[in-house]
């Protein structure tokens, strides 16, 4: 073989090792290519399943917020249709049922224009500071955070230390204790005079028992107590009514003093209907 011909071999086989390189160097930039064809497929699979993912847990909260709305009425209703013991043992046997009906009490109440807890506390504000309070049916203790008085606060489950777990018909207060006797929506039990009769045992002569009820349970029009045939109730338990607001659209205010004597009456007490929520 002559020196030409060896050159031109080695030339070939460079030529042809320099190609396989190209072919590599190709093939991976198709790699790279189909690499980013990927990626980008990737990508945009995965905003698509993102925005997926975003629609599908906007569902999933549509769906909790039904359920914990469906939850709410549940819960409401066996309140209002059930005894106090019925619903101390309701919740002892599941207690985070408490929970999702504040929840959704919270979420109904923020559609009221007027608090008639604010209204309470104002009232309170206004009165001594010394006034012993007990509030029956405290929920979150709201009222005992608000003010300077001394508060009991009751409730069938306790959320916070100063709550006291009973059923408000049995509370540990001694007789003649209290000033003031607070129930803020929370007559819901079939027994509610049961609470009244306890109110009447611990407060004090003179003492103030103050009620707000949710108006349509005394819209007569509707299947509601007759206003007059409660406050007369509450009269022959041994009070005398002081006044009445019905100027708010959601609710009633009753404000009652504990008369000094009582003479013991058969009460005819009017049924209290409950009061439903309807689903939005
Ligand atoms: C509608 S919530 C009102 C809570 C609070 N008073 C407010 O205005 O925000 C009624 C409350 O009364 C309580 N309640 C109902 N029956 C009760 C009973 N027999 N003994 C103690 N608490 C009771 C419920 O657990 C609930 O927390």
């Amino acid at each position: 073989m002559t020196e030409e011909q060896r050159r031109s071999r080695k030339r070939k086989r460079g030529g042809r090792r320099h190609g396989g390189k190209s072919i590599s160097r190709a093939a991976s930039a198709k790699d790279n290519e189909s690499t980013s064809v990927t990626a980008s497929s990737s990508a945009a699979a995965s905003s698509k399943s993102r925005s997926g993912s975003k629609s599908s847990s906007s569902f999933l909260d549509k769906m909790k917020a039904r359920l914990s709305g469906s939850y709410f009425r549940m819960i409401n209703e066996k309140l209002y249709t059930c005894t106090g013991d019925e619903a101390l043992d309701y919740f002892k046997e599941d207690p985070s049922l408490f929970n999702v009906y504040h929840s959704g009490y919270q979420e109904q109440m923020s559609r009221w224009p007027e608090q008639p807890n604010d209204i309470i506390i104002k009232w309170l504000k206004d009165h001594s500071p010394a006034l012993i309070v007990a509030d029956f049916g405290c929920g979150d203790a709201r009222l005992a955070r608000s003010v300077k008085n001394k508060v009991f606060s009751f409730d069938l489950v306790s959320k916070d230390a100063s709550v006291i777990a009973c059923d408000m018909s049995n509370t540990p207060l001694n007789s003649s204790s209290v000033d003031v006797a607070v129930f803020c929506l929370s007559l819901m039990g079939t027994n509610f005079s049961s609470y009244l009769l306890e109110a009447n045992r611990v407060l004090k002569p003179n003492g103030w028992l103050l009620i707000a009820e949710v108006k349509s349970r005394f819209d007569p029009t509707t299947g509601g107590a007759e206003p007059d045939k409660f406050v007369k109730a509450i009269c022959e338990l041994g009070f005398t009514s002081i006044s009445k607001d019905f100027s708010n659209k959601m609710f009633i205010l009753f404000y009652f003093k504990k008369k000094e004597k009582q003479k013991s009456k058969d009460i005819k007490w009017p049924e209290l209907k409950p009061c439903l929520y309807k689903r939005r």
